[in-house]
């Protein structure tokens, strides 16, 4: 089974616990990382919980949430062995799977509409990576883990 983090901050908690309920509804298991209301409160928190998750491989992917979807993927990015990419649409998604094995989702709670965010996850859950040409290319991302350490 698969296992999913997901956090957000306070802009994306409506649009994380829609995205949380289609999860446990579809049977994936789940880590949340928080937050957990709409108070106010700090991307990068959020964005890093998530990537360390997947970082550490406590769980196989990410869900990130904040308003725009940047902010927490910046963070979650941050993370050495995350590949977050932002996603708007099915096509964000299947493609950041297929050539990037892109390992954290992120959303834009403000941005994109619930039902098209849900469908965007699904398809980003259940496409493959590609490998191929693309290994050797997301082996050069992870190359760049290290810089300017
Ligand atoms: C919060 O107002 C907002 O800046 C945040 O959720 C996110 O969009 C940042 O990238």
């Amino acid at each position: 089974m698969t296992k999913v983090a997901i956090g957000s901050d306070h802009a994306g908690y409506p649009l994380k616990a829609v995205l949380q309920d289609w999860l446990h509804d579809n049977g994936y298991e789940i880590v949340d990382v928080g937050t957990d209301s709409e108070e106010s409160c700090d991307y990068p928190v959020f964005g890093a919980a998530v990537g360390r998750a997947v970082a550490s491989g406590s769980v196989d992917v990410g869900v990130a949430v904040c308003g725009s979807g940047l902010g927490i993927c910046m963070a979650a990015n941050k993370i050495p062995g995350v590949r977050g990419a932002v996603i708007r649409t099915a096509e964000d998604a299947e493609l950041s799977r297929r050539h990037n094995d892109a390992n954290v989702a992120c959303f834009g709670a403000r941005i994109t509409a619930t039902a098209e965010a849900e469908h965007a996850l699904s398809v980003f859950l259940a496409t493959g990576f590609d490998g191929g040409r693309h290994a050797r290319r997301v082996e050069l991302l992870g190359e760049l883990d290290g810089e300017g350490r």
